[in-house]
């Protein structure tokens, strides 16, 4: 797989991964809005080619800097990609990425998203508090956000 930062012209491709991932998913004018606004949207393309000339996108992460730390704002892998490793090596190949003044990495989870907590102690990430009734959940309630962090 080929790692890429995201252009507008993948925007319509993100919002399809994101209706496969989510159940709050960004709209295509939602990623072309966080890519107008600075943000870095890095994908993981597959190296075979598609009928549009290029890869499927199997994964994307999207991060925004400020000051020495980043933060995740998005992580989605397409359901045929899950439980390969596709995820980790992707959050692994963008940390390598960061300049070396970067000295935090952080992000919010659903409390229920036991998958990707998971993932992100298995990386390294540590619970540093909890946001109550963060989250909107698909019934009508609400639940609460867990707040991570990663020292680089
Ligand atoms: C969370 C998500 C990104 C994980 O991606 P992935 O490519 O399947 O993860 P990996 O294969 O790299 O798994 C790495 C580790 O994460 C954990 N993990 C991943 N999926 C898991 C699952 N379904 N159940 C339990 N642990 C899981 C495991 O510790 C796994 O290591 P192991 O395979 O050695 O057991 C993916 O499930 C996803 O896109 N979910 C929907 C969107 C989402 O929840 N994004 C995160 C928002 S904060």
């Amino acid at each position: 797989m080929c790692l890429a930062q995201a252009n507008p012209s993948d925007c319509d491709a993100l919002a399809a991964l994101a209706r496969s991932a989510h159940s709050h998913p960004w709209s295509a004018k939602q990623y072309r809005d966080s890519l107008a606004s600075g943000h870095t949207c890095w994908i993981l393309r597959t190296a075979d080619e598609t009928e549009q000339g290029r890869g499927e996108i199997a994964a994307c992460c999207v991060v925004s800097r400020l000051f020495d730390e980043i933060e995740i704002l998005d992580v989605a892998v397409a359901p045929q990609w899950r439980r390969q490793g596709v995820g980790g090596y992707l959050l692994q190949r963008i940390f390598s990425e960061l300049p070396e003044d970067i000295a935090r990495v952080l992000l919010e989870v659903r409390a229920s998203n036991r998958p990707a907590r998971a993932l992100y102690h298995k990386l390294g990430f540590s619970e540093d508090g909890r946001r109550k009734n963060y989250y909107p959940k698909p019934d009508g309630s609400r639940e609460d956000a867990l707040l991570m962090s990663l020292v680089l």
